[in-house]
């Protein structure tokens, strides 16, 4: 032990302790003064920041909303987020208002318009649309690629409205319907007739050599829907047998199992589903997706 009075280290001249344990004294080195007066600044910083910023939490007899000190400037990181959600709805709310009963025209030619449309549809055939046709809308075998200027039941905004609005064989009494009969399973036509029908219908788009039997049986048939030359009649969503595009696949026996079984493609009616100004917006976002039609040019096939 030593004897408390402070003495001084000859090497550095630095006050010891007074501490010694075996001849090894205890310097008292004080903290440097940059360090110190970092120190001191953070202190300094934490009591402003106290003061206006929210800071102590769980007081008792505090208010109810987070139950901590306000700060003078009352910041609330939650009161933010609502207001910017609201500010949000307030937008879009303006966006779905200024969208009502816009012409196609209209939408195209009004640049934040259409920046909505873009936005408000992608977003809502995200959660309704994507997981029958794909994400970008690209399809799957019985389900049509929305991208391409093939359409079943037209391609005009008010076309591509109207399937929105009622579905496709759907219940809604507006729906769009027609059904091709299963050719094979009803026993109209035996295996070997769909199989020359079926090489009819390949050489359409030189996908099989001629087949006049075949031409025979389409002409008695499948001409009231597919029509004379094969280019579909949209009035009843009957494709077009000579463009190349398949709905069900273009195999020769995806062809002929879908003449024998006759297909069914049900898409669903959104009206009461979704609000009214969403249906629009999904349908110019459809239509946007590259293959609107204009209401005039409406060719007779696809
Ligand atoms: C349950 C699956 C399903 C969902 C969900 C669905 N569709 Fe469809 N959609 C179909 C099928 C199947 C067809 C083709 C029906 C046919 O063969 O005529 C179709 C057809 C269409 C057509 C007509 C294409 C044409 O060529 O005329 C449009 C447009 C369309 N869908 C848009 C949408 C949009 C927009 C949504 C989201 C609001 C949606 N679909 C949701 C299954 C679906
Ligand atoms: C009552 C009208 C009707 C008749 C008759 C009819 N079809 Fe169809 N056909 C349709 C419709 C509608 C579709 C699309 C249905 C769907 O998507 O669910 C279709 C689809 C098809 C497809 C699929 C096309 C694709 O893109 O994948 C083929 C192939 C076809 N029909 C061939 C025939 C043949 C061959 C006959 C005669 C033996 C025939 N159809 C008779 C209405 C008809």
């Amino acid at each position: 032990m030593s004897d408390n009075k402070l003495e001084h280290d000859d090497h550095t001249g630095t006050a010891t302790t007074g501490h010694e344990w075996d001849g090894i004294k205890e310097l008292d080195t004080p903290l440097p003064r940059w360090w110190l007066w970092i120190f001191y600044a953070t202190i300094f910083w934490s009591v402003i920041y106290m003061i206006f910023m929210p800071a102590i939490p769980g007081l008792p007899g505090m208010s109810a909303e987070g139950d901590h000190t306000r700060g003078l400037r009352n910041h609330s990181e939650r009161a933010n987020v609502a207001a910017a959600i609201e500010a949000l709805e307030a937008s879009r709310a303006s966006g779905f208002e200024a969208l009502r009963g816009a012409s196609i025209e209209e939408i195209e030619n009004d640049p934040q318009l259409l920046q909505f449309v873009r936005a408000a549809g992608e977003s809502a055939f995200g959660d309704n649309c994507a997981t029958c046709h794909g994400a970008g809308a690209q399809g799957f075998v019985g389900y049509p690629n929305l991208n391409d200027d093939v359409w079943l039941w037209g391609g005009t905004y008010q076309d591509i409205h109207d399937t929105l609005m009622y579905g496709i064989r759907t219940e809604h009494p507006d729906t769009r319907m027609s059904i091709m009969p299963a050719f094979g399973r009803d026993e109209l036509l035996s295996n070997s007739q769909i199989q020359a029908v079926s090489d009819h219908v390949l050489s359409l788009s030189g996908l099989a050599e001629a087949n006049s039997e075949g031409a025979e049986i389409y002409a008695i048939q499948c001409a009231s829907c597919h029509m004379d030359d094969g280019r579909g009649d949209r009035m009843q969503g009957a494709p077009n047998l000579t463009d190349g595009e398949w709905l069900y696949g273009s195999e020769r026996d995806q062809v002929i199992n879908i003449i024998y079984r006759g297909p069914y493609g049900v898409m669903p009616g959104w009206e009461g589903r979704l609000d009214d100004a969403t249906i629009d917006a999904l349908a110019a976002y459809v239509f946007l997706l590259g293959g609107g039609e204009d209401a005039t040019a409406r060719p007779t096939g696809q």
